[in-house]
Parts: structure tokens; sequence; C-alpha cells
């Protein structure tokens, strides 16, 4: 019995803890070097914004958007995110993405096919698949706060 208390109680640190990481950046930097540091995520931003108003998928959540300012946005948290030097700025600062994304009711497909494009865009500027799958990885928890419908 004791044994299997154990078992639990661990299991439960251990599902915490997975969901703590999931809310915080890296803490060392190793991501964000693989994605080319500053100059590299902003190249990354700049292939995924037209892959995304290209996207019949969820191209129709962007129309009213302003591009250039959630290009920025969303390249600081990617920076912050993938563990280099910078802080996203946004209207939420970055915590609630639940705010910025629930009138737009985005489905779980439409999450796939942002994340999908993300990956196309880290594709055609060279990224290692290890580094690729890492920062999808980091984003994947968002899901729960993005996806409303
Ligand atoms: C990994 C998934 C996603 C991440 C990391 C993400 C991140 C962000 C960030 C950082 C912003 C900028 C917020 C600000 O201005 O401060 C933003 C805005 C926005 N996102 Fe997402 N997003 C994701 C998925 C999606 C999906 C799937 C859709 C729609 C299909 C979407 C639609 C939008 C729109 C339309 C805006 C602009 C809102 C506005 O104009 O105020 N996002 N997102």
């Amino acid at each position: 019995m004791r044994k299997h208390i154990k078992k639990w109680a661990g299991i439960a640190v251990l599902l915490a803890s997975t969901q703590a990481q999931a809310q915080t950046p890296y803490t060392d930097d190793a991501t964000y070097r693989g994605l080319g540091a500053k100059a590299g995520i902003d190249r990354i931003v700049h292939t995924l914004i037209p892959l995304i108003q290209a996207d019949a998928r969820i191209s129709e959540s962007f129309q009213d958007s302003d591009m250039l300012q959630l290009a920025e946005r969303l390249a600081e948290q990617l920076c912050e995110f993938s563990g280099g030097p910078c802080k996203y700025t946004g209207k939420y600062k970055g915590k609630d993405m639940e705010s910025v994304h629930i009138d737009l009711k985005i489905s779980n497909a439409q999450f796939n096919a942002l994340a999908e494009d993300l990956q196309i865009a880290m594709e055609r500027n060279g990224i290692a698949a290890a580094v690729q799958n890492k920062l999808i990885a980091k984003l994947a928890p968002m899901q729960r706060a993005i996806v409303t419908r």
C-alpha cells in the first residue's frame, strides 16, 4: 500500500512539474540558438506570415489583424519561449493567450494547421528537425488556451 501511495505521489509531482514547465520558457537557450537566434526567428516569422495568409484553413481569422504587429509579437514570444533574451510585450503579456484568441473560436484542426505552417516555415529556413520538435512541443500546451471550439 505504501508503495502504491509513493508511486501515485511520484506521478502527481511529475505531472505538476510538466505542467509548470509547459507554461514557462526554457531555462537554457539551446533551442533559441538552434532557431538562429533573433535574426533566425525573424526570418521564420517572415516566412510564416504569408503561409498563414495563404492557408484557407485559417486565413479568415487574420483578416482584420495588423499582421506587422502580430509578426513582431510572435517573434518576441517565440524568442522568449525558446530560451532567448526577449520578452513578449503583447497586450496580454503573453500569459493570457486565451484572451487573445477567445473571440476567434479556434478549432483543433486550425491550431494544428498553424503549427504545420510554422513547421514548414522552420523547414524552409533550414532548422534542424530536433529543434523544430522542441519548439512545437513547447507551444503544444497552449492548445488548451487557444482552442475554444
Ligand atoms: C501555437 C499556436 C499559436 C501561438 C503561439 C499564437 C500566438 C499569438 C500571439 C503571440 C499573438 C499576438 C497577441 C498580441 O497582439 O499581443 C497572436 C494573435 C493572434 N492569433 Fe495566435 N497563436 C497561435 C495560434 C493561433 C491560431 C490557430 C489562430 C487562428 C486560426 C490564431 C489567430 C490569431 C489572431 C487572428 C491574432 C490577432 C489578434 C488581434 O488582432 O488582436 N492564433 N497569436
